[in-house]
Protein backbone atom coordinates (compact mmCIF):
# COMPACT_ATOMS: atom_id res chain seq x y z
CA UNK A 1 0.00 0.00 0.00
CA UNK A 2 1.10 3.83 -1.00
CA UNK A 3 -0.22 6.37 0.90
CA UNK A 4 0.54 9.88 0.26
CA UNK A 5 -0.88 12.60 1.94
CA UNK A 6 -0.91 16.16 1.41
CA UNK A 7 -0.57 18.88 4.26
CA UNK A 8 0.65 22.56 4.80
CA UNK A 9 2.42 20.93 7.87
CA UNK A 10 4.16 17.55 7.05
CA UNK A 11 6.60 18.19 9.59
CA UNK A 12 4.09 17.29 12.08
CA UNK A 13 3.00 13.80 9.65
CA UNK A 14 7.11 12.65 9.76
CA UNK A 15 8.09 12.15 12.78
CA UNK A 16 4.65 9.80 13.07
CA UNK A 17 5.59 7.77 10.60
CA UNK A 18 9.49 7.49 11.35
CA UNK A 19 7.89 5.20 14.44
CA UNK A 20 7.04 1.75 15.28
CA UNK A 21 5.12 -0.25 13.47
CA UNK A 22 4.53 2.34 11.13
CA UNK A 23 8.32 2.56 10.40
CA UNK A 24 8.49 -1.38 10.20
CA UNK A 25 5.59 -1.39 7.56
CA UNK A 26 8.02 0.57 5.61
CA UNK A 27 11.07 -0.71 5.98
CA UNK A 28 10.15 -4.14 5.16
CA UNK A 29 8.77 -2.10 1.91
CA UNK A 30 4.81 -3.67 2.88
CA UNK A 31 3.85 0.04 2.99
CA UNK A 32 5.10 3.38 1.96
CA UNK A 33 4.00 6.89 2.97
CA UNK A 34 4.93 9.83 1.33
CA UNK A 35 3.61 13.41 2.75
CA UNK A 36 3.63 15.98 0.30
CA UNK A 37 4.06 19.69 1.04
CA UNK A 38 1.31 21.63 -0.32
CA UNK A 39 3.07 25.00 0.02
CA UNK A 40 5.20 23.13 -2.85
CA UNK A 41 2.79 23.35 -5.57
CA UNK A 42 1.20 26.93 -5.37
CA UNK A 43 2.39 29.60 -8.03
CA UNK A 44 1.88 32.47 -5.70
CA UNK A 45 4.38 34.94 -4.23
CA UNK A 46 5.28 33.88 -0.42
CA UNK A 47 4.09 30.38 -0.77
CA UNK A 48 0.50 31.29 -0.39
CA UNK A 49 -1.86 28.06 -0.02
CA UNK A 50 -4.47 30.14 1.58
CA UNK A 51 -7.41 32.56 1.60
CA UNK A 52 -10.19 34.25 3.35
CA UNK A 53 -13.93 32.64 2.92
CA UNK A 54 -16.23 34.24 -0.22
CA UNK A 55 -18.52 35.77 2.03
CA UNK A 56 -16.30 36.87 5.12
CA UNK A 57 -16.21 35.76 8.55
CA UNK A 58 -13.32 34.17 10.06
CA UNK A 59 -10.93 31.82 9.27
CA UNK A 60 -8.78 31.08 5.79
CA UNK A 61 -10.10 27.92 3.30
CA UNK A 62 -7.39 26.37 1.66
CA UNK A 63 -6.95 27.23 -2.31
CA UNK A 64 -7.91 25.02 -5.28
CA UNK A 65 -5.33 25.92 -7.21
CA UNK A 66 -2.31 24.06 -5.17
CA UNK A 67 -4.65 21.13 -4.24
CA UNK A 68 -5.27 20.36 -7.56
CA UNK A 69 -1.75 21.05 -9.31
CA UNK A 70 -0.52 18.18 -6.26
CA UNK A 71 -3.23 15.59 -6.92
CA UNK A 72 -2.47 15.86 -10.87
CA UNK A 73 1.12 15.36 -10.75
CA UNK A 74 0.32 12.23 -8.09
CA UNK A 75 -2.03 10.63 -10.65
CA UNK A 76 0.20 11.94 -12.87
CA UNK A 77 2.57 8.77 -12.05
CA UNK A 78 -0.18 5.96 -10.98
CA UNK A 79 -3.87 5.42 -10.49
CA UNK A 80 -5.23 5.97 -7.09
CA UNK A 81 -8.86 3.43 -5.44
CA UNK A 82 -9.43 6.69 -3.18
CA UNK A 83 -8.82 10.45 -2.73
CA UNK A 84 -9.77 10.70 0.98
CA UNK A 85 -10.64 14.47 3.21
CA UNK A 86 -10.08 14.51 6.50
CA UNK A 87 -13.23 16.90 7.48
CA UNK A 88 -15.06 16.72 10.59
CA UNK A 89 -18.06 16.68 8.68
CA UNK A 90 -17.70 13.23 6.85
CA UNK A 91 -18.44 9.71 7.62
CA UNK A 92 -17.20 8.83 10.89
CA UNK A 93 -14.18 5.93 10.43
CA UNK A 94 -14.50 2.82 12.17
CA UNK A 95 -13.45 -0.46 12.09
CA UNK A 96 -15.29 -1.45 9.20
CA UNK A 97 -14.30 0.95 7.14
CA UNK A 98 -10.40 0.18 8.04
CA UNK A 99 -11.21 -3.09 6.54
CA UNK A 100 -12.35 -2.08 3.52
CA UNK A 101 -9.92 0.95 2.79
CA UNK A 102 -6.82 -1.17 3.84
CA UNK A 103 -7.38 -3.68 0.72
CA UNK A 104 -6.60 -0.49 -1.47
CA UNK A 105 -3.51 -0.27 -2.99
CA UNK A 106 -2.78 3.55 -3.53
CA UNK A 107 -4.52 6.19 -1.45
CA UNK A 108 -4.52 9.92 -1.38
CA UNK A 109 -5.32 11.74 2.07
CA UNK A 110 -6.07 15.49 1.66
CA UNK A 111 -5.86 16.87 5.28
CA UNK A 112 -7.60 20.06 5.50
CA UNK A 113 -6.60 23.21 7.84
CA UNK A 114 -8.08 26.17 9.44
CA UNK A 115 -11.47 26.07 7.86
CA UNK A 116 -10.85 23.36 5.66
CA UNK A 117 -10.73 23.68 1.75
CA UNK A 118 -12.55 25.02 -0.65
CA UNK A 119 -15.65 23.50 -1.45
CA UNK A 120 -15.08 23.09 -5.05
CA UNK A 121 -11.35 21.13 -4.76
CA UNK A 122 -13.93 18.42 -2.49
CA UNK A 123 -16.13 18.23 -5.71
CA UNK A 124 -13.43 17.92 -8.13
CA UNK A 125 -11.31 15.36 -6.37
CA UNK A 126 -12.39 13.76 -3.32
CA UNK A 127 -14.19 10.38 -3.21
CA UNK A 128 -14.37 9.33 0.52
CA UNK A 129 -14.74 12.52 3.19
CA UNK A 130 -13.56 10.42 6.89
CA UNK A 131 -13.97 12.26 9.92
CA UNK A 132 -12.15 10.53 13.41
CA UNK A 133 -15.28 11.80 15.87
CA UNK A 134 -17.39 14.30 16.71
CA UNK A 135 -14.82 17.61 17.54
CA UNK A 136 -13.03 19.40 15.83
CA UNK A 137 -9.35 19.46 15.29
CA UNK A 138 -7.17 22.28 13.82
CA UNK A 139 -6.25 20.62 10.83
CA UNK A 140 -6.50 16.84 9.26
CA UNK A 141 -2.96 15.86 10.15
CA UNK A 142 -3.27 14.42 13.34
CA UNK A 143 -6.70 12.39 11.66
CA UNK A 144 -4.37 11.04 8.84
CA UNK A 145 -2.43 9.60 10.94
CA UNK A 146 -4.83 7.88 12.65
CA UNK A 147 -6.33 6.77 9.30
CA UNK A 148 -2.81 5.42 8.11
CA UNK A 149 -2.03 3.64 11.14
CA UNK A 150 -5.34 1.57 11.27
CA UNK A 151 -4.83 0.83 7.69
CA UNK A 152 -1.48 -0.23 7.56
CA UNK A 153 -1.60 -2.48 10.92
CA UNK A 154 -4.39 -4.54 8.70
CA UNK A 155 -1.90 -5.33 6.09
CA UNK A 156 -0.81 -9.28 6.22
CA UNK A 157 2.67 -8.80 7.65
CA UNK A 158 2.96 -5.76 8.84
CA UNK A 159 2.68 -6.60 13.05
CA UNK A 160 4.85 -9.65 13.83
CA UNK A 161 1.81 -12.12 15.05
CA UNK A 162 -0.33 -11.73 11.99
CA UNK A 163 -3.57 -13.11 13.64
CA UNK A 164 -3.26 -10.19 16.48
CA UNK A 165 -5.17 -7.76 14.54
CA UNK A 166 -8.47 -10.51 14.15
CA UNK A 167 -8.98 -10.07 17.56
CA UNK A 168 -8.68 -6.67 18.21
CA UNK A 169 -11.86 -5.08 20.03
CA UNK A 170 -14.44 -4.35 16.59
CA UNK A 171 -13.15 -6.82 14.26
CA UNK A 172 -15.80 -9.23 15.58
CA UNK A 173 -18.23 -6.54 16.72
CA UNK A 174 -17.30 -6.83 20.31
CA UNK A 175 -14.73 -5.31 22.48
CA UNK A 176 -11.73 -7.49 22.71
CA UNK A 177 -11.24 -9.66 26.13
CA UNK A 178 -8.92 -8.87 28.92
CA UNK A 179 -5.59 -9.59 28.98
CA UNK A 180 -2.64 -10.72 31.06
CA UNK A 181 0.67 -11.56 31.41
CA UNK A 182 3.12 -12.43 33.87
CA UNK A 183 4.09 -12.12 37.07
CA UNK A 184 0.45 -14.65 38.14
CA UNK A 185 0.22 -12.74 40.71
CA UNK A 186 1.22 -9.06 41.76
CA UNK A 187 0.68 -7.76 45.48
CA UNK A 188 -2.41 -10.39 46.09
CA UNK A 189 -3.86 -9.90 42.42
CA UNK A 190 -4.50 -12.63 40.91
CA UNK A 191 -5.10 -13.89 37.02
CA UNK A 192 -8.10 -16.05 36.00
CA UNK A 193 -7.57 -19.49 36.65
CA UNK A 194 -8.21 -20.75 33.49
CA UNK A 195 -5.67 -18.88 31.69
CA UNK A 196 -3.04 -20.76 33.46
CA UNK A 197 -4.60 -24.09 32.67
CA UNK A 198 -3.16 -24.67 29.14
CA UNK A 199 -7.02 -25.98 28.00
CA UNK A 200 -7.46 -23.89 24.91
CA UNK A 201 -10.85 -24.81 24.30
CA UNK A 202 -12.02 -23.45 27.77
CA UNK A 203 -9.65 -20.64 27.15
CA UNK A 204 -11.45 -20.03 23.83
CA UNK A 205 -14.68 -19.66 25.49
CA UNK A 206 -13.16 -17.85 28.38
CA UNK A 207 -11.99 -14.86 26.54
CA UNK A 208 -15.63 -15.01 24.23
CA UNK A 209 -17.32 -14.73 27.89
CA UNK A 210 -14.95 -12.09 28.59
CA UNK A 211 -15.68 -9.80 25.25
CA UNK A 212 -19.40 -10.35 25.60
CA UNK A 213 -18.98 -8.62 29.33
CA UNK A 214 -17.22 -6.09 28.44
CA UNK A 215 -19.04 -5.21 25.40
CA UNK A 216 -22.73 -5.22 27.50
CA UNK A 217 -21.28 -3.08 30.33
CA UNK A 218 -19.00 -0.62 28.37
CA UNK A 219 -20.86 -0.51 24.98
CA UNK A 220 -24.21 -1.60 25.22
CA UNK A 221 -24.70 0.41 21.47
CA UNK A 222 -22.34 -2.57 20.40
CA UNK A 223 -23.91 -5.18 21.82
CA UNK A 224 -27.04 -4.55 20.77
CA UNK A 225 -25.96 -4.57 17.16
CA UNK A 226 -24.01 -7.73 17.51
CA UNK A 227 -26.95 -9.74 18.78
CA UNK A 228 -29.20 -8.68 16.44
CA UNK A 229 -26.61 -9.36 13.67
CA UNK A 230 -25.45 -12.74 15.17
CA UNK A 231 -28.77 -13.80 16.22
CA UNK A 232 -27.06 -15.13 19.34
CA UNK A 233 -29.22 -16.06 21.95
CA UNK A 234 -27.35 -14.43 25.09
CA UNK A 235 -29.33 -11.92 24.18
CA UNK A 236 -31.88 -12.90 26.51
CA UNK A 237 -29.79 -12.77 29.39
N1 LIG B 1 -10.18 17.83 10.83
C1 LIG B 1 -10.59 18.55 11.89
N2 LIG B 1 -11.31 17.82 12.74
C2 LIG B 1 -11.38 16.56 12.19
C3 LIG B 1 -12.01 15.35 12.58
N3 LIG B 1 -12.72 15.26 13.71
N4 LIG B 1 -11.88 14.28 11.77
C4 LIG B 1 -11.19 14.39 10.62
N5 LIG B 1 -10.59 15.50 10.19
C5 LIG B 1 -10.67 16.59 10.97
Amino acid sequence: MRIDIITCLPKLLESFFAHSILKRAQEKGIAEVHVHDLRDFTLLKHKQVDDYSYGGGAGMVLMIEPIDRCISELKSQRTYDAVIYMTPDGKTFDQQTANRFSMFTNIIILCGHYKGVDERARKAFVTHEISIGDYVLSGGELAAAVVSDALIRLIPGVLSDETSALTDSFQDSLLAPAVYTRPAEYKGMTVPEILLSGNDKEIEKWRFQSAIDRTKERRPDIYIKYTNDSGDDRKKN
